[in-house]
């Protein structure tokens, strides 16, 4: 939920860190901190608020030093206030922490601390981790990192200074990420790819209780037993400008821009990586596929079971939030397959839940767009979407490839299943091949949909229609206008509206309409009359040709297409209409509040 980054090297640390924490704001935005070491203590500047503010104190009191820590914070315990930024520095000035995570057990130790008579500066979890190292410190840091680590409990990434080592940085995870990265001046330890890509691309997964001791150096790794470890270099393929705007106002734009890019690269991947993957997979064993995950992947589920229930004629196709399915007790067993969708691969719940399928033995199957992520490593087979990386907090390339791929596991399932002939394996990846070129001729369209978003800004409500796999796409058009235009809005199957929901409609409310299922047109053109006849507005989103636009029905149309893949052209047009709904009113898109990209804790 926040983002962490450190370095020790050659170079003044200070650029390096909030050069790294704009990389990384996307992970939590409510206030940010930097800590250098300097001549036996730490020099802190912490700030409430966005990192522009971080800078406008650090221009007022410039920092340096060739080792600090900086951190990007989203509030879990304690408000958003310069004291509980982090990074925190025990009662005793002598260890300065970063934290990424949540530390359940932090009442019982602040306690215990608090009652040996340690003061406490901030309301946070955090500062615990700080007060212990100090309290357990012995001359050793290494050793201090390791004993407070098993006194933990929770989730946490940290970085973590010293004032008797001036050139070392230690890092240890559990349950959040943490990569190394290397380069000629100096190693750097960060939360995410972006923030250190910069300086190289060569970087280490540090997994779950390992620990790192970074030198300018020299970089070593560490068991909890205090064993040395070998680990992996790994040398990341995407270039800085995958991580850079690129001309757009907001990353969110630029990303909904690549995706006929995205979706051509995932498919390609799909078909020259994962087809003998699938291969290796004994499907047939399975009496039922259960899809889950959070949010948008969520949704992308959703659309999965439409499709998988069509082609695969499983006897059943379950999609299920990941925060609810961990705590079910769900009847699954080794007879069960359990797909997780994740962009970042370390969402909390998708990780727990992947936790409790495993230990059910139920087969694990991920798909994910971050490399080397919990879920990634953790799932029994992984699938990577072919996404690079993805800066805007809402979701937009992520979410199409990881339906395009949800899509082509389901048509390798059918053929292995028997349920369609190779010929009609072919006929449906050509349709999948179609896919990218029909994004395409969409994205055409933005300046209509532009125009049509801008007059869409003094909402309060918005509400999205759809029946069968057209209702599952709504679901997402739904969530992507709330998280990013702050306009009230719900989903609904076209059929329930009359079972409560048109209490809501009155004169110029607006209803999305989306209409794709050919058999259903007609039902949804007469839930689209049923609300324009009690005074709202219906924006139509379909491949409709006989739809006949007046002024209280604006049309736009999707190029033609099989109704079980159009979910991916009508994705488009509803994030491109929250994307301008929202710049409209001048908000800050990239990072809406409250929110953070990625949700590692519960
Ligand atoms: O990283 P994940 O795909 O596991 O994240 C799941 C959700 O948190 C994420 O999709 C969230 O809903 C986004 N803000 C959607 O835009």
């Amino acid at each position: 939920m926040c983002g962490i980054i450190g370095y020790v090297g050659n170079k003044d640390a200070v650029p390096i860190i909030v050069d790294g924490l704009k990389k990384l704001e996307y992970r939590g935005y409510d206030s940010a901190g930097i800590a250098v070491y300097k001549q036996n203590s730490f020099d802190v500047v912490k700030q409430k608020g966005r990192l522009a503010a971080l800078e406008a104190r650090l221009a007022e009191r410039p920092l340096s030093g060739r080792m600090g820590i900086g951190h990007t914070r989203w509030a879990t315990h304690g408000e958003p206030s310069d004291v509980n930024s982090h990074p925190h520095v025990g009662s005793k000035n002598k260890i300065a922490v970063v934290h990424n995570g949540i530390i359940e057990n932090y009442k019982h130790l602040k306690e215990r601390l608090e009652h040996w008579g340690i003061p406490f500066a901030s309301q946070t979890d955090s500062e615990v981790i700080a007060q212990l190292a100090e309290h357990y410190y012995n001359g050793d840091l290494l050793d201090t990192v390791i004993h407070v680590s098993t006194v933990l409990e929770g989730s946490y990434a940290l970085g973590v200074m010293c004032v008797d080592d001036p050139d070392i940085l230690i890092a240890i995870k559990k349950d959040n990420p943490l990569i190394i990265g290397v380069s000629d001046h100096g190693n750097f330890i960060a939360s995410d790819v972006p923030a250190v890509l910069k300086h190289t691309n060569k970087v280490y997964y540090l997994n779950d209780k390992e620990i790192a001791v970074l030198r300018n150096n020299s970089v070593e790794f560490f068991n909890i037993d205090k064993e040395p470890l070998e680990k992996p270099l790994e040398t990341i393929t995407w270039n800085l400008d995958s991580a850079e705007k690129g001309g757009y106002p907001h990353f969110m734009l630029k990303e909904i821009m690549e995706q006929p890019k995205i979706l051509r690269e995932t498919i390609n991947s799909a078909v020259n990586n994962y087809k003998s993957v699938i291969d290796t997979l004994d499907v047939a064993k399975f009496n039922k596929i259960v899809i889950t995950a959070c949010g948008s992947a969520y949704n992308a589920g959703v659309v999965a079971k439409y499709v998988f229930e069509r082609l695969c004629r499983f006897p059943s196709v379950e999609t299920e939030l990941a925060s609810e399915f961990r705590y079910r007790d769900a009847v699954i067993n080794e007879k069960t397959l359990v797909v997780l969708v994740s962009q970042s691969g370390e969402t909390a719940d998708t990780i727990a839940a992947m936790r409790e399928a495993k230990s059910k033995g139920a087969v694990t199957l991920s798909i994910v767009n971050v490399v080397g992520s919990t879920i990634a490593k953790e799932a029994d087979f992984c699938l990577l979407t072919a996404a690079g990386p993805e800066i805007a907090v809402a979701t937009t390339k992520a979410f199409s490839a990881q339906l395009v791929l949800l899509y082509i596991l389901a048509v390798w399932f059918a053929v292995k299943l028997g349920k369609i002939t190779q010929k009609v394996e072919q006929e449906l990846m050509s349709q999948i091949a179609a896919l990218p070129e029909k994004a395409e001729d969409i994205l055409k369209q933005i300046d209509s949909i532009q125009k049509y978003a801008s007059t869409c800004v003094g909402y309060k409500s918005i509400f999205f229609i759809g029946r069968n796999i057209d209702y599952a796409i709504a679901l997402e058009g739904s969530l992507k206008l709330k998280e990013i235009s702050y306009i009230h809005s719900e989903a609904y199957a076209g059929g329930e509206l009359k079972h409560g929901t048109i209490s809501l409609v009155e004169e110029d409310t607006l209803v999305v309409a989306i209409s794709n299922c050919a058999t259903l047109y007609g039902k949804i053109m007469s839930n689209a009359e049923q609300v324009i006849s009690r005074g709202a507005k219906v924006l139509l989103i379909g491949n409709c040709p006989a739809a006949k636009p007046d002024d209280k029905l604006f049309c736009i149309a999707l190029p033609e297409s099989s109704e079980l893949f159009s979910p991916s052209l009508s994705v488009i047009v509803l994030q491109l209409f929250s994307y301008y709904v929202a710049a409209n009113k001048g908000l800050d898109i990239d990072k809406p509040r409250n929110l953070a990209k990625s949700v590692t804790v519960e």
